[in-house]
């Protein structure tokens, strides 16, 4: 069964993420589509409506239509324990800024937990891991996932102490919660998942993995005042194309990111 065939391959790369993009090459597509389900994705937060339309189009919504994931909206507000719903209170030591308090947030988790196991339960934080393509890819072979969006001066520590196993920054600069950021860690995770993308290989060449940007890329019509297409490109011939679009990868990676490792 397709679940079982996943779990022995996140045992297998889960010692070396560098490994991946090799194992996502090997994976067998012939035996698409997946079973229903495949991934399932809890978004913990205080505005569901927020994060909602990054799933209702495109290639997510797809996904989800198809069954290959399932990604569920968790109001933190139905956890809250008082009548006023609150989910936040003031820092203890004084200081500007809103705490999200524990009691909820464990209550929310408790209760997801005791339906699922969950391979991760991560929050979304300025102070995380960076989001790159070797983690996107690692997290797309994970079965259940909680993403917990943070807000205000963010959550009380012993949340991140004792309930997160993984914190994920998209980059180095503060939004005004995890809810945006929440959508681009599903949105790189999804589409690498088996069956979500239509041609199965073109996650596989996207800009990063391998370590390379992607090649330029071209349409109709060959020329457009006077702007042409590479000849190469139109000539037919297979091997000659994929060695031009590596050397512009390369150059490109060279231009752009001069830090970045090349292929090994
Ligand atoms: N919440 C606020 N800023 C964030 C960031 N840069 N990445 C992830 N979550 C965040």
């Amino acid at each position: 069964m397709r679940r079982e065939k996943k779990a022995v391959i996140i045992h297998v790369i889960g010692q070396n993420e560098k490994n991946i993009p090799e194992l996502l090459s090997r994976r067998d597509f012939s035996t698409l589509p997946p079973d229903k389900g495949i991934m399932r994705i809890d978004i913990i937060t205080v505005h569901p409506e927020l994060i909602k339309s990054p799933f209702e189009h495109s290639i997510l919504k797809r996904a989800i239509a198809k069954g290959i994931v399932e990604v569920n909206l968790v109001n933190l507000r139905d956890y809250a324990f008082n009548k006023h719903k609150s989910v936040d209170d003031y820092a203890f030591g004084g200081g500007a800024g809103m705490v999200m308090m524990i009691e909820p947030i464990a209550n929310c988790i408790e209760d997801l937990k005791s339906k699922v196991t969950y391979d991760e339960v991560i929050y979304m934080s300025p102070d995380g891991e960076l989001l790159d393509q070797p983690m996107a890819n690692t997290l797309s072979l994970k079965k259940n996932l909680i993403l917990l969006c943070g807000h205000y001066k963010g959550v009380d520590e012993r949340v991140r102490e004792h309930f997160i196993t993984r914190e994920i920054s998209i980059g180095n600069y503060v939004l005004s919660g995890g809810e945006l950021a929440a959508a681009v860690v599903c949105d790189s995770i999804i589409r690498l998942i088996p069956g979500v993308l239509s041609d199965e290989t073109s996650a596989l060449t996207d800009s990063f993995q391998d370590n390379l940007l992607a090649p330029p890329v071209y349409s109709r019509p060959a020329e457009f005042r006077g702007w042409k297409v590479p000849e190469i490109l139109m000539s037919g011939h297979e091997e000659k194309i994929r060695q031009w679009r590596f050397e512009e990868s390369v150059k490109r990676t060279k231009e752009r990111r001069p830090n970045m490792q090349s292929p090994d």
